[in-house]
């Protein structure tokens, strides 16, 4: 648990240095987050501090449960953030988290989802969630060149999946290109 909880920190940490490097050039961090929101709070440490520090523009988030992509709404849109896309892996289940690991921690996103259902996934819509590949490619396709961060606080099987993507509608770029276009900083939680 202190292992998680410093990590927890780090992230937090690492985002908010992001955020105020970026403010002291009077620049707003666009940031895109990659996470696992439903079992422990480091995810939702990222999300909470990206949806309310001042200088941080929540472009998207990319999660791999459907109670995530729905919690992630909730916390988003909760702080005012209702528009933020969010990314899916599909096909979509409802897998949800049992520790038998350390018998410590319990799956709560679904929860949050369900009783603070809000933004641009309510409650029972995880079937309108992005592709994560594809929102991505969107996101990135529409931001200035060299102007994202890409917070990692995940699984990296969509950053693999957005580096194998060729062009589509979005970018005649493949994904290593319009990474190297358009993003200046990736932080990954090790
Ligand atoms: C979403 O959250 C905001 C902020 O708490 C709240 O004002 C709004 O009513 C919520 N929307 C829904 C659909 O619950
Ligand atoms: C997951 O659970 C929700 C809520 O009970 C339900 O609406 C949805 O159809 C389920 N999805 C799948 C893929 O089983
Ligand atoms: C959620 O799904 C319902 C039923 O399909 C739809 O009417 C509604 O517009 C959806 N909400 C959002 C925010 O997409
Ligand atoms: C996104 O990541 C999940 C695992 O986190 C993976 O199963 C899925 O295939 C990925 N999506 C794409 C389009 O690569
Ligand atoms: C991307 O390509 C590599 C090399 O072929 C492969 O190992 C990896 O699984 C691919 N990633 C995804 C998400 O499909």
């Amino acid at each position: 648990m202190l292992y998680r909880l410093l990590r927890t920190i780090a992230i937090g940490s690492t985002l908010l240095l992001a955020s105020v490097t970026g403010g002291a050039h009077h620049e707003t961090t666009q940031l895109i987050i990659d996470a696992d929101i439903f079992s422990v709070v480091d995810d939702t440490a990222a999300l909470f501090l990206a949806s309310t520090l001042p200088n941080v523009n929540l472009l998207a988030v990319n999660v791999h449960t459907q109670s995530s992509a729905l919690a992630v709404s909730a916390i988003a849109g909760h702080h005012g953030h209702t528009g933020v896309p969010v990314g899916l892996l599909r096909p979509i289940t409802n897998d949800s988290f049992f520790d038998d690991w350390l018998y410590e921690r319990r799956e709560y996103a679904s929860k949050v989802a369900y009783h603070y259902s809000n933004g641009s996934l309510p409650w029972g819509n995880a079937t309108d969630a992005w592709d994560p590949v594809a929102l991505y490619r969107k996101t990135l396709a529409a931001q200035k060149d060299g102007s994202v961060t890409i917070a990692s606080v995940g699984f990296f099987d969509n950053l693999s999946g957005l580096l194998n993507s060729t062009a589509d509608a979005y970018s005649r770029l493949p994904g290593p290109a319009l990474i190297a276009a358009k993003v200046s900083k990736l932080v990954i939680m090790v």
